[in-house]
């Protein structure tokens, strides 16, 4: 298949150190007492203490429809539930545990996860169900946690998991249930360790809603959406490839890579086109053209030399 080249991201990858550590010092200290500071004006204030960063030169998705327009089944299948089923996720306090293939396995406060180099990161999201917006998160690289770690040579795969929780998530219990729990994903290591790929903290300036994946959750802006795992409590490095929940609950429709990939159609739609949430024309003729990689192909296709795309999806 031949790759279409998208217009260069107008972006300097890379925040400046400086940015970082008067950040990093400006969080530790809004972190001081207890990370009741998340949420407070203090730590809203720390997470727009710096604009810079890795963006895209498109209009922005309206927060409101950033925080009301989601998928999250732990707290239902419509796009509405998650905002209004999610106001009883505590998400402090909260910690991710690293294991695996590693010579240094840790259990993260989320302390410590806002305390590291965070950037403003505005991305595009293509939804594997052929939405899409432009969202600005904050977060910082997933390589960074990884280094803390210190990944063994036989590590080939990172696995995600989120938290379980049925009492707080009314998704994971009753009559919504729907997946099997927890809600699973993964990358290869060599795809987790791209700079694109982050753990976001934050949203729009803001510590995560719920409803978006609080209070930490992936990002990797050239796959479909749904590899984007929320709450995550869990990540193991290993030598086999993880499962992933859309793969185990439909393996004819969802592959482990989920590279967006307009030549690839879902067996149910076309992914050929996405409607831009906020703009209309879901069937229209407002509906733009999906690009490869959801446009990012210039810096992840390299990842993918000598693979099949269109068997690998
Ligand atoms: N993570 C968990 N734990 N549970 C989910 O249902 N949905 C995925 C992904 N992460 C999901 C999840 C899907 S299908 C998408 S499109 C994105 O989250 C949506 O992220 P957003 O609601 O922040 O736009």
């Amino acid at each position: 298949m031949s790759l279409y080249r998208p217009p260069r991201i107008a972006a300097s990858e890379i925040t400046p150190q400086s940015y970082f550590f008067s950040r990093r010092s400006f969080l530790v200290a809004a972190a001081g007492g207890a990370l009741a500071a998340a949420g407070t004006p203090a730590f809203a204030e720390a997470l727009t203490a710096s604009k810079t960063g890795y963006t895209v030169d498109e209009t922005l998705t309206p927060e409101n429809d950033v925080t009301s327009y989601n998928n999250f089944y732990e707290f239902g299948l419509g796009k509405g539930d998650p905002a209004a089923n999610s106001k009883n996720l505590k998400p402090t306090p909260w910690t991710v545990k690293v294991d695996g293939l590693v010579g240094k396995p840790k259990e993260f406060g989320l302390e410590e996860l806002l305390a590291m180099p965070l950037e403003d990161r505005v991305y595009r999201m293509r939804c594997v169900e052929a939405w899409s917006m432009v969202v600005p998160w904050v977060g910082f690289p997933l390589s960074a946690l990884l280094d803390k770690v210190e990944p063994l040579g036989d590590a080939k795969y990172v696995a995600f998991e989120t938290v379980v929780r049925p009492e707080e998530m009314p998704g994971q219990s009753g009559y919504f249930q729907s997946l099997p729990w927890p809600y699973v994903e993964g990358l290869r290591l060599d795809e987790a360790r791209h700079p694109l790929a982050i753990l976001a903290v934050g949203v729009y300036g803001k510590t995560l809603p719920n409803q978006n994946g609080a209070p930490i959750r992936l990002v990797v802006p050239w796959k479909y959406g749904f590899k984007g795992i929320k709450s995550i409590v869990k990540i193991t490095l290993t030598d086999k490839q993880p499962p992933s929940t859309w793969n185990i609950s439909a393996p004819n429709e969802y592959g482990f890579y989920a590279n967006v990939n307009p030549e690839v159609d879902h067996p149910r739609w076309s992914q050929a086109s996405e409607n831009r949430i906020s703009e209309g024309g879901f069937f229209g003729a407002n509906r733009r053209p999906t690009l490869p990689f959801n446009g990012y192909a210039e810096e992840v296709a390299g990842l993918y030399s000598g693979m099949d795309l269109r068997a690998n999806y």
